[in-house]
């Protein structure tokens, strides 16, 4: 159900977000990027079912050949852990796609981006959006009031609570 407030997120703690994801180079070649495909939905059940991995929330998005998922995180060290655990699904998945992108022709490509967000440096609005959305959803919410109307009144929020 949309949340009927207008709110924005309680960034009090600074909070990492991580955006990962892969392109599809070569459609036809399904063989080839395959793996890596489903290798993504397995990695967020992972850090769905376990939070002291420190993954706060995700979401994934398509846009044409290109998916990805947008994550938040208590820290970078959590993130860094996570990609590094031997114990864990990601770094075997690291290891094979190098070792698969040696004869796939580039048939899949991944990128990420990570941001570190820290209170004073961020700004967020959700009207009629569903609760647990974004980076709201991640650090929880509170309501527009009055002296928080405009974008520069939320982001210098942050900073004052910081
Ligand atoms: C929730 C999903 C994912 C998270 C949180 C994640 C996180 C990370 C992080 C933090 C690194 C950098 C590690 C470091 O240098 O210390 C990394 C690297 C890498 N990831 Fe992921 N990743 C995810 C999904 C995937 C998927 C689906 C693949 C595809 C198989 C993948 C393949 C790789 C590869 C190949 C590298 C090494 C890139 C390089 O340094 O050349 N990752 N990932």
């Amino acid at each position: 159900m949309p949340n009927p407030q207008r709110v924005l997120a309680d960034v009090r703690e600074p909070v990492v977000v991580f955006q990962v994801g892969m392109r599809i180079n070569r459609l036809r070649s399904v063989r080839r990027w395959l793996p890596a495909f489903i290798a993504m939905p397995r990695m967020l059940h992972e850090l769905g079912v376990d939070p002291a991995l420190g993954m706060l929330g995700a979401k994934t998005y398509l846009s044409g050949r290109t998916v990805m998922v947008v994550t938040y995180w208590r820290s970078f060290e959590a993130l860094e852990a996570f990609a590094n655990a031997a114990d864990h699904s990601h770094r075997p998945a690291w290891t094979a796609f190098y070792r698969r992108s040696a004869g796939s022709g580039r048939a899949v490509g991944i990128f990420h981006e990570t941001y570190r967000v820290e209170p004073g440096a961020a700004e967020s609005l959700y009207v009629d959006i569903p609760a647990g959305f974004g980076l709201g959803g991640a650090v929880g919410t509170i309501p527009v009031n009055g002296s928080l109307e405009t974008a520069r009144q939320r982001k210098d929020r942050e900073r004052s609570v910081s």
